[in-house]
C-alpha cells in the first residue's frame, strides 16, 4: 500500500471557525476529506418505497427469519447497543458462538464491501449471508420462505410491495437492506458535521486540535477517509488475539470451522488460533490479519472495538494506534508510533466523539403478525 504524504502543521488552517469543503480537503492532505455524509446509495433495482421499509424493520426484528426463532438480525443488532450486540465477540446461534464483533448495521448503507473481511458488495447479498449462516441466523430458505407464506399479513404486504402472489425470500432481503438504508447518521446531530456547515459552537477547542492531529500528526485520514471516515479497504494493525479463543472450546469450534469453510490448507487448519481476515478470501499471504477499515462515525454508541472487540474504550484505541499498533508479521506499513503527549490523545478522542450523533438512534420492536391456518 502507497503512503501519501501527510500535512503536518494544521492548527492555522483550523483557526478560522466556518471551515468549507476546501479547506477540509486541503486538511486531507490529498486524501478524500472527511465531511457530512451524503443521502444513501439506492440501487436502481431495489428503490425505497415507505411500505417496504415498514416490512423490512418487521423482518428485522421477526424471529421467523432464522433457524430455531431465536436470532433475528435486532438480537445481534439491538438499537440500545448501537446496533450491534455490545459484546468482545458476538453471540452466535444457539449451541455456537460467534467468532468476532458484531457490526453496527448504523450507516452500512455506505460500504460497498461489508463485514469485517469485506465479501459481500451490497445489504441485499449481505442480508442471507446473515439469515442463513450457520453461526448467525442459521434459518433453511425454504422454510422461512414457508413460514412467510402462512402469515397472511405478510401476503397482503409483499404482494402490495412486490407484486408477487407469495412472499419470497429474495423480496425480504430487499426489504431488509431497504430498512437498513434507513439507518443512517444525520447530519443535524452531528457536532463535526454542524461544524463543517459552519456552526463554530459545535467543536470544543480541543475536538479541533484532534481534528487537525487526524488529518496530520496521528494519521488516521490515511485509512479513515472520506465522508465515511473509511476508504473501504484492508489493513493489518496486529490487533491483539482475544483471549477467549485460548480458553473457551465454542469459539475454539467456531474458529476451526471457519478455517475448515473458507478452504484453509491442513497445516493451518490445524494451527487455527487467530484470525485470517481478508486472506480466507485471496489466500495471499499478504493478506494475513487484515481487516476493512471500519467507519469512524458513531463510535460513542458502538464500543467494544475491533473484529474481535478487545478494546472497550477510544483512549485504549488511540494509545494503540500511539504505540503504533501490535506485533504482526503482516502489519501495514502505515502504522506505526505517533508520538502523541498526553493532551494531543485527549484532543484526538475529543474529535473521534464528535463524530457520533449527540443522541443514539433508538426504535422500539415493531408489533409482528401471527400465523394462520391456510386453505
Ligand atoms: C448471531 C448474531 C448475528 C445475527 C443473528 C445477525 N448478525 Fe449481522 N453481523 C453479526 C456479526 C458477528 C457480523 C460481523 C461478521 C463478520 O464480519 O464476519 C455482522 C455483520 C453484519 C453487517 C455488516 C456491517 C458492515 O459494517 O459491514 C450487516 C449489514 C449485518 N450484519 C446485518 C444483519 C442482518 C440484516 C441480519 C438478519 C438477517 C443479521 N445481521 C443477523 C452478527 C449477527
Ligand atoms: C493503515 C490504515 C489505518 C490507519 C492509519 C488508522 N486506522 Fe483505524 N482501523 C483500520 C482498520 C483496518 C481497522 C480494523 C482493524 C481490526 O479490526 O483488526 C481500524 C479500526 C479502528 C477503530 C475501531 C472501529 C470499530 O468500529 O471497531 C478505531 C476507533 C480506529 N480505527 C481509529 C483510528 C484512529 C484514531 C487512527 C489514527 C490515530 C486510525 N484509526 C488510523 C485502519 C487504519
Amino acid at each position: 500500500m502507497k503512503t501519501k504524504p501527510i500535512i503536518l502543521a494544521l492548527g492555522s488552517v483550523f483557526g478560522a471557525a466556518a471551515i468549507g469543503y476546501a479547506t477540509l480537503a486541503a486538511a486531507a492532505g490529498g486524501f478524500p476529506a472527511l465531511g457530512p455524509l451524503p443521502p444513501p446509495p439506492i440501487p436502481a433495482d431495489n428503490p425505497m418505497t415507505p411500505e417496504k421499509i415498514e416490512l423490512g424493520k418487521m423482518l428485522f426484528w421477526d424471529s421467523r427469519l432464522g433457524g430455531d426463532a431465536s436470532s433475528p438480525c435486532a438480537v445481534c443488532h439491538e438499537p440500545s447497543k448501537g446496533w450491534g450486540d455490545g459484546g468482545e465477540i458476538s453471540r452466535g446461534y444457539p449451541g455456537t458462538q460467534h467468532w468476532r464483533n458484531s457490526q453496527t448495521i448504523l450507516n452500512s448503507a455506505y460500504y460497498n464491501k461489508l463485514f469485517w473481511e469485506g465479501n459481500v458488495t451490497s445489504l441485499e447479498q449481505q442480508a442471507p449471508a446473515a439469515a442463513e449462516g450457520n453461526v448467525a441466523g442459521n434459518g433453511d430458505r425454504s422454510l422461512m420462505e414457508m413460514r412467510l407464506r402462512f402469515i397472511p399479513e405478510y401476503v397482503e404486504r409483499f404482494k402490495k410491495v412486490f407484486g408477487a402472489d407469495w412472499p419470497r425470500m429474495t423480496h425480504a432481503y430487499m426489504a431488509i437492506a431497504a430498512f437498513e438504508r434507513t439507518i443512517v447518521s444525520d447530519a443535524k446531530q452531528v457536532p463535526f458535521d454542524r461544524f463543517t456547515k459552519g456552526d463554530k459552537k459545535a467543536l470544543s477547542e480541543s475536538a479541533q486540535r484532534g481534528m487537525a492531529l487526524y488529518n496530520g500528526k496521528a494519521g488516521c485520514i490515511q485509512c479513515h477517509n472520506g465522508p465515511l471516515a473509511s476508504d473501504q479497504r484492508f489493513y493489518a494493525l496486529g490487533v491483539p488475539e482475544n483471549e477467549v479463543f485460548k480458553t473457551e472450546p465454542l469459539y475454539q469450534i467456531t474458529h476451526r470451522w471457519e478455517h475448515y469453510q473458507k478452504g484453509i490448507d491442513e497445516k493451518g487448519y490445524r494451527g487455527a488460533d487467530w484470525d485470517y481476515g481478508l486472506y480466507y478470501r485471496t489466500k495471499n499471504p499478504k493478506d494475513k490479519a487484515k481487516f476493512r477499515t471500519p467507519s469512524l462515525r458513531e463510535l460513542k454508541y458502538s464500543a467494544p472495538y475491533m473484529h474481535n472487540g478487545v478494546f472497550y474504550t477510544l483512549d485504549e484505541v488511540v494509545d494503540f494506534y500511539n504505540k503504533g499498533g501490535g506485533a504482526s508479521p503482516y502489519k501495514s506499513p502505515q502504522i506505526k508510533p505517533l508520538g502523541l503527549t498526553d493532551q494531543e490523545k485527549k484532543d484526538l478522542v475529543a474529535f473521534l466523539e464528535s463524530l457520533s450523533m449527540d443522541k443514539p438512534i433508538l426504535m422500539d420492536p415493531p408489533k409482528l403478525p401471527p400465523y394462520a391456518v391456510m386453505k
